[in-house]
């Protein structure tokens, strides 16, 4: 342990000078997200496409979990998770939502604040239907966040999905599918030297998106 807080009180790296400046940014938060990431896919980082995502529950205990996006349209983005979960029941609870992405060779930090809804039943058959059948399967198996006796009650769970839907296309459970955050607000970080990083913000006014800069 003490070698750990050694390593954390002395850990230091500088960042590269790679600006991000005003007039170099999209107009439109999303398209800027979309150059970024494009950026991200470019110089092959593991995974650019998980995100974490904060909820908050009935009392306002926040919660953070990593997810996959797994769309990106002009409303919003999506991942695909179990309805059920504590996740799903923070949103119930509370439909606000932040979703931070961190791509550290690129030393980029995008933030994403909103609101968050169920997709239509209809993209979560879709999207649930191209999924590998094992993954399709395990959403079956997996009430997800709930307490389990082992790992065994877990593969036991499996093999009678697995049993019952043998032969047959696997159906979406209700409880899966998807939600969309609508951002009301973007952050993009870019690490500069000596701490004084880029951070340009889109705050949403209406249909506009008005985008200013913060200090680091
Ligand atoms: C890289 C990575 C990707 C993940 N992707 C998903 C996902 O797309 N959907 C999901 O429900 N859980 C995903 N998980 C698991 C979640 O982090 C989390 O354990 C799970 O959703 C339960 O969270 P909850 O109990 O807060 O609802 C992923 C975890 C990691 C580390």
């Amino acid at each position: 342990m003490e070698d750990l807080r050694n390593y954390l009180n002395q850990i230091r790296r500088d960042f590269a000078d790679k600006p991000l400046e005003e007039q170099s940014v999209n107009d439109n938060p999303f398209l800027q997200f979309s150059v970024w990431f494009e950026e991200a896919v470019n110089a092959q980082l593991l995974d650019p496409y998980a995100m974490l995502i904060s909820t908050v529950d009935e009392i306002g205990l926040p919660h953070s979990r990593v997810v996959y996006l797994r769309n990106i349209s002009d409303e919003g983005m999506v991942f695909y998770t179990n309805y059920n979960s504590q996740k799903g029941k923070n949103i119930s609870a509370s439909n606000k939502i932040a979703i931070t992405f961190f791509w550290v060779e690129l030393e980029r930090q995008i933030r994403i604040e909103g609101t968050v809804k169920k997709v239509s039943e209809e993209l979560s058959d879709k999207y649930f239907a191209a999924r590998p059948r094992e993954s399709q399967l395990g959403a079956w198996a997996s009430n997800q966040s709930e307490t389990i006796k082992n790992r065994a009650e877990l593969e036991e769970k499996l093999k009678q999905f697995t049993e019952k839907f043998k032969g047959v296309d696997v159906p979406r459970p209700p409880h899966w599918g998807g939600y969309i955050v609508e951002p009301t607000k973007f952050e993009f970080w870019q690490g500069r030297p000596s701490r004084l990083h880029d951070r340009l913000i889109y705050i949403k006014n209406n249909s506009d998106w008005v985008i200013s800069r913060i200090a680091p």
